[in-house]
């Protein structure tokens, strides 16, 4: 290769590198697996090195690859976040041990700590005297994120207060925030719920959660911090062994399975012993990191620009096998989007016998070029669907044919339509599709819906086959022989059934709006629209600006809002439910007139507030004799300022010279 075709090829890499760089950082949706990744990034790191004219300080092999988002204040590390080496491979292990063993006096004894890679997102916790003030993520290694609420918030095992004897004013603490196993199944059930996608594995969804801006009680303690290194101001303890010691007794929570090795021999043990062992592990590790112990001798062997001399970072291959694509089936979910899944010949891998992987889309399938009895790879990384990952060609039968995504939908018939921009196909028949009826159906009676436990998946599956429901609203036309009369139904499942259905009447309006899934209004979303809507009528009848005043809501959401209430069916489903004595305004606790402090002043509110929705600070004032307006004149004594307020009643408002109040004065003002 000439430099100019080496030139051309870095740029290309260095684009790449950003590209993924920014998915997996920013949007915490990478595209490619860690090793994928790394290879190109050794691939530049080789090119640079034989180009040392077209190497770069800002460079992606210099650099560490996340900047801080936008959302959050951005705060400069006391010390820089620097990254780690890596290597695939034993012979990399072995060339860095060497190396060590070179750069040191020959007359010193090394000794290494080996410790679990945790896969998730590297955090530092700084504590001034003894009480964590501030959390702040990696970002591009000199400046990160501040997320100190959130981490409180979500991270169950943190100390928010150390104590001890020998405790220094301040202290810098750097661990891995990462979600369990089991805590990710229970967090992407709960998305399936309300008919969001499930996050691809636990360190995008540690990723995601730590970016969200509200303090959701679904994410309360859902995360796990271990901690991995102590910085101190002055001076150290000798070893990092001692200081992993020390955190311990200061309640930091330390993963117990690092282990001290004085050699090249124990270093591969600890690697093979987890490369097996980690299927048992309830958390999620991509490998293993090998530290230098003594804390003199790190300082000896000194930092590149990005990484430490003293330690590097064994990683695990993703598990990578073949086998035979027998056939490709599609799913239809609740939304009607159309799922390629490819069944495959069983095989063993990572411990579980895979026998289906996701395909994800159409494109998916052409981007592969998929064949029926094809062999292809499987890979099985962080993610609890395996995935596949190519095809191998030289095996493809001369005659075999190609995967053709389907047109119809394979439960209803209907032609598929595409949505462009998400390159997704859709099942349009919403009203009678089986699939969508049946998912529809289940998320209606789901717990966090209707809540009629009486019903299950199975029960919805012969009542539609028996077209005793074609709709959510005819659960309540139901009469006791069409229930009774099922295969394997007598008098008390019956019995159950229909009270079941009964007590759901009283389920309250936000439950209703839930139940009805509408496409992208999850729990979350029905507690901010009813906030504002208070009723399905008002609902109803909002426009799309209107509903993009809401705090939140974005023109995706509200536009599907407004195309389900547009679609003559959900009308006729909405009258249906609503005859059928169904709740379709929001209760607010009546106010009890505590006092008569407001009396005959009239407040007018807009934005949104932290300590209350707005429907509860309005109740809160009339509590207090208050009155309430819904637009700005004279009459108005005050208006009620919050978050992100309507830009035009401030404005007529400080013409009329009315006053204002912030989220704080109120408060004062509703004190007894
Ligand atoms: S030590 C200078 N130890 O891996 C030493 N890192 O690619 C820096 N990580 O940013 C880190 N487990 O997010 C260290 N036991 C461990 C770790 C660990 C996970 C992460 C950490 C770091 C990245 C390096």
């Amino acid at each position: 290769m000439n430099e100019q075709q080496a030139k051309q090829e870095i740029t290309s890499l260095r684009a790449q590198i950003a590209h993924h760089n920014k998915l997996y950082y920013e949007e915490a949706q990478p595209e490619i697996s860690d090793y994928a990744f790394d290879q190109l990034l050794a691939k530049l790191e080789a090119l640079e090195q034989q180009f040392p004219s077209l190497s770069s300080a800002d460079s992606a092999t210099q650099t560490v690859g996340g900047t801080p988002s936008k959302n959050f204040t951005s705060v400069y590390h006391q010390h820089p976040m620097i990254s780690l080496g890596n290597t695939y491979s034993p012979d990399g292990v072995k060339q860095f041990v060497e190396r060590i063993e070179k750069q040191l006096p020959a007359t010193t004894t090394i000794h290494f700590v080996c410790e679990l890679k945790f896969d998730g997102i590297a955090l530092s916790l700084l504590y001034k005297k003894g009480r964590l003030y501030k959390v702040i993520t990696r970002g591009d290694g000199v400046k990160g994120d501040d997320i100190t609420e959130n981490a409180k918030h979500m991270i169950a095992n943190i100390p928010h207060v150390i104590t001890g004897d020998n405790l220094p004013e301040e202290i810098e603490v750097r661990g891995e925030a990462i979600m369990s196993f089991s805590n990710f199944e229970r967090l992407n059930q709960a998305r399936a719920t309300t008919g969001l996608e499930p996050l691809a594995n636990p360190r995008n969804a540690t990723a995601g959660i730590l970016k969200t801006l509200k303090n959701q009680a679904a994410h309360h303690k859902v995360l796990d911090c271990y901690m991995y290194s102590l910085l101190l101001p002055g001076s150290e303890l000798p070893s990092h062994e001692i200081h992993m010691k020390q955190l311990q007794t200061w309640g930091f929570p330390i993963y117990p399975t690092y282990q001290k090795c004085g050699n090249l021999a124990n270093i591969m043990a600890y690697i093979h012993h987890w490369d097996t062992a980690r299927a048992t592990l309830p958390l999620p590790i991509d490998g293993v990191v090998i530290k230098v112990n003594d804390i003199a001798q790190q300082k000896q062997l000194g930092l590149t620009a990005k990484s430490p001399r003293w330690a590097i970072a064994y990683k695990y291959k993703p598990q990578n096998l073949a086998t035979t694509l027998a056939h490709v089936d599609y799913q239809v979910g609740r939304t009607g989007v159309v799922t390629p899944v490819a069944h495959l010949k069983p095989i063993l891998l990572a411990g579980t016998i895979v026998k289906r992987a996701t395909l994800h889309n159409a494109s998916e399938i052409q981007r592969l070029d998929l064949h029926l009895g094809d062999t292809v790879f499987i890979e099985k990384g962080g993610e609890i669907i395996p995935k596949i990952t190519g095809v191998d060609l030289s095996q493809r039968k001369p005659n075999s044919q190609p995967v053709i995504f389907i047109t119809h939908c394979p439960a209803c018939g209907s032609t598929l339509v595409k949505k462009h921009h998400k390159d997704l196909y859709y099942c349009p028949n919403i009203e009678a599709c089986p699939c969508q009826l049946q998912g529809l159906l289940q998320h209606f009676v789901h717990r966090k819906a209707m809540d009629i436990r009486s019903i299950g998946r199975k029960t919805i599956t012969l009542l539609l086959a028996h077209k005793l429901v074609a709709s959510p609203a005819d659960l309540y036309t139901l009469r006791y022989e069409d229930i009774y009369n099922l295969e394997g139904f007598q008098a008390r499942a019956t019995q159950q059934i229909l009270e079941g259905i009964e007590a759901s009447k009283q389920q309250p309006y936000e439950r209703v709006l839930f139940a009805l899934g509408i496409r992208n209004v999850g729990e979350v979303m029905v507690q901010k629209i009813t906030d504002h809507f208070p009723d399905i009528t008002s609902l109803a009848e909002a426009t799309l600006e209107g509903l993009m005043q809401v705090p939140g809501v974005g023109e995706e959401i509200a536009q599907s809002i407004i195309n389900y209430f547009q679609d003559p069916g959900n009308r006729q489903l909405l009258a249906a439910l609503e005859a059928a004595g169904l709740q379709f305004t929001r209760k607010l606790p009546k106010p009890r007139h505590t006092s008569y402090k407001l009396a005959g002043k009239h407040f007018l509110i807009s934005g949104t507030f932290t300590t209350w929705g707005r429907e509860e600070l309005k109740a809160l004032i009339k509590e207090k004799g208050g009155g309430i307006v819904t637009a700005v004149s004279r009459q108005l004594d005050y208006l009620v300022i919050g978050d992100q307020p309507g830009p035009a009643k401030v404005q007529q408002a400080q013409a009329l010279g009315i006053s204002t109040l912030n989220e704080k004065q109120i408060q004062q003002m509703l004190l007894p």
